[in-house]
């Protein structure tokens, strides 16, 4: 957090420091598994090794249930290595954009060039029952920070990669793709504020990703952004929500998405 520091030296340390743990030179592709996502960890390959999180520098204790703070290392089927982060630091925990993103950039550093980002998030779009996977296909940055410092100008077109998409899209055609609008958080949006996310593009509510995705991008990862849908976004829904119903909803359909995705990497 110390200006002076350079988060890309940590997150080098980081990756040293989980190369020396596993003893796997390097990772091919990294998942950072969010709520309702957990399981893929098991179903994608053979875990090799598991590390909790705050032995590896620049990484801090989960805050909440329903995460996980460790980081594995999974051998898939095809012999490529996954690193899978279940150990997300959130904006709104208030420690910094540089620690929220430090996983992206630990995984860089590991040698992974594909950085698969899950999430629980609200819906906007009424079909979108809980339970539903959608695919991230662009997001909408309300955070109002960055990753970059300074002048760092870098282009986020095509940042959630088509490639990637039609890969995910050919395992399950029908997978629905919306626009993610990260909110600070923590607590949910109003009513007002998810029909102003609806009316500037917004398809799902969430409070991670779109910072990870940036920093992935500067580092020069493809992206896949995949998010369950937990519930519907305030005021889309008549009942309050609840942050119970949240992880719920993420343990009834865990099994089923966590199955697609293990199909997805399976293709990556
Ligand atoms: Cl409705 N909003 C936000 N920001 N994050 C969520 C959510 C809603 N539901 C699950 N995660």
């Amino acid at each position: 957090d110390d200006p002076a520091t350079d988060p890309f030296q940590v997150a080098r340390d980081a990756a040293r420091q989980i190369a020396d743990a596993t003893g796997v030179a390097r990772h091919d592709i990294a998942l950072t598994l969010g709520s309702g996502w957990g399981k893929a960890a098991d179903l994608i390959g053979e875990t090799t090794h598991t590390i909790p999180a705050t032995e590896i520098s620049g990484f801090s204790a989960p805050a909440l249930e329903g995460h996980v703070g460790t980081l594995r290392s999974v051998l898939l089927p095809n012999g490529k290595r996954a690193l899978v982060i279940g150990a997300r630091t959130h904006y709104y925990e208030g420690h910094g954009v540089r620690r929220v993103v430090h996983s992206v950039r630990t995984a860089a550093a590991t040698g992974a060039t594909t950085m698969v980002l899950t999430n629980g998030a609200g819906g906007i779009r009424e079909h979108w029952t809980p339970g539903t996977p959608v695919l991230i296909s662009d997001h909408i940055n309300l955070t109002a920070d960055s990753p970059l410092e300074g002048a760092t100008f870098i282009d986020l077109t095509d940042l959630y990669s088509e490639r990637l998409r039609g890969i995910a899209r050919s395992i399950d055609p029908s997978l629905d793709e919306g626009v993610y609008c990260q909110f600070r958080g923590p607590h949910y949006e109003t009513p007002a504020e998810v029909r102003m996310a609806r009316t500037i593009g917004g398809d799902l509510v969430g409070m991670s990703t779109a910072l990870e995705a940036i920093a992935a991008r500067q580092a020069g990862m493809e992206v896949l952004g995949l998010s369950l849908v937990t519930n519907l976004a305030a005021g889309i829904q008549s009942t309050p929500l609840s942050h119970q119903e949240v992880i719920d909803a993420g343990k009834a359909s865990g099994p089923v998405i966590s199955a697609l995705l293990a199909r997805i990497v399976a293709a990556l």
